[in-house]
C-alpha cells in the first residue's frame, strides 16, 4: 500500500473527492494516510479530521522565506513516509528542494487544459476568470506530475468542459470541478498507485 499525503488550503471539495474514491474502492494500491494544509482554517482539515485522516499545519508566515518553508515541508513529507503527494488546491509555493526529494511522486491538479492558462498567477477562480476574458470555447482540467517549473510537469490525464453562455467564474469552477477535476483526480492517484504510469522524455505514458 502507498502512503498517500494530501497537501490542501482551501475548501478540499478535491480532497473529499479523494476519501470517497478511496471508500468506494477505487484508489487501487493506495491510501490516503496524512493532509497538510498551509492554512490553519482550511475547510478541508475539518473534511480529513472527520473520516479519520491525520492532519498537520504548515502555516507559510511562519518561515522566513520559501527555502524554509519547502524545507519545513520537505522534513514533514519524509516523516510521514509519503510515496504520493497530490496537491489538491494547495497555494503555496514551494520550492525544489521538494521536487527534488520525490521526482515523478508528486502530482497537481490545475483547473484548465495545460499549456492554456496556467503558470505563475493562475490558480483558483483566476484562471476561469481569464478562460471567459479569452472567449474559450472548452477549458477542462489536468492532472500532472510537479516539477520545479509551475504547471510545466508531464502530464497525467485531462479532460475537457463546456463553457456556456452566461458563465461566470464560479458556475465554470463548479462544472469543471464536477465533470473534471473531482473525477480525473482520483482516476490519476489510482493509476500512480497501481505503477502504471511511466514517465520518458518529459512525457507520461499510462499502461
Ligand atoms: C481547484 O479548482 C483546484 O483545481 C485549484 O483550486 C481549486 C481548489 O478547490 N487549484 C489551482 O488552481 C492550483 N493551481 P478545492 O480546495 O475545493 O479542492
Amino acid at each position: 500500500m502507498k502512503n498517500i499525503c494530501v497537501l490542501v488550503s482551501g475548501g478540499g471539495t478535491n480532497l473529499q473527492a479523494l476519501i470517497d474514491a478511496e471508500k468506494r474502492g477505487e484508489i487501487k494500491g493506495g491510501k490516503i494516510t496524512c493532509v497538510i494544509a498551509s492554512k490553519a482554517d482550511a475547510y478541508a482539515l475539518e473534511r480529513a479530521k472527520n473520516n479519520g485522516i491525520k492532519t498537520r499545519v504548515l502555516v507559510r508566515k511562519d518561515y522566513a522565506d520559501v527555502a524554509a518553508y519547502s524545507k519545513a515541508m520537505r522534513d514533514a513529507l519524509i516523516e510521514e513516509k509519503a510515496d504520493l503527494i497530490v496537491y489538491a488546491g494547495f497555494m503555496t509555493i514551494l520550492d525544489e528542494q521538494v521536487c527534488d526529494a520525490f521526482p515523478n511522486r508528486m502530482i497537481n491538479v490545475h483547473p484548465a487544459l495545460i499549456p492554456s492558462f496556467c503558470g505563475k498567477g493562475f490558480y483558483g477562480l483566476h484562471v476561469h476568470e481569464a478562460a471567459l476574458a479569452k472567449g474559450v470555447k472548452v477549458s477542462g482540467a489536468t492532472v500532472h506530475f510537479v516539477t520545479a517549473e509551475c504547471d510545466a510537469g508531464p502530464i497525467i490525464l485531462q479532460k475537457a468542459v463546456e463553457v456556456q453562455g452566461g458563465d461566470t467564474p464560479e458556475t465554470l469552477q463548479k462544472r469543471i470541478m464536477e465533470q473534471a477535476e473531482w473525477k480525473i483526480l482520483p482516476q490519476a492517484v489510482s493509476l500512480f498507485c497501481e505503477d502504471r504510469i511511466t514517465v520518458k522524455n518529459g512525457v507520461a505514458e499510462i499502461s
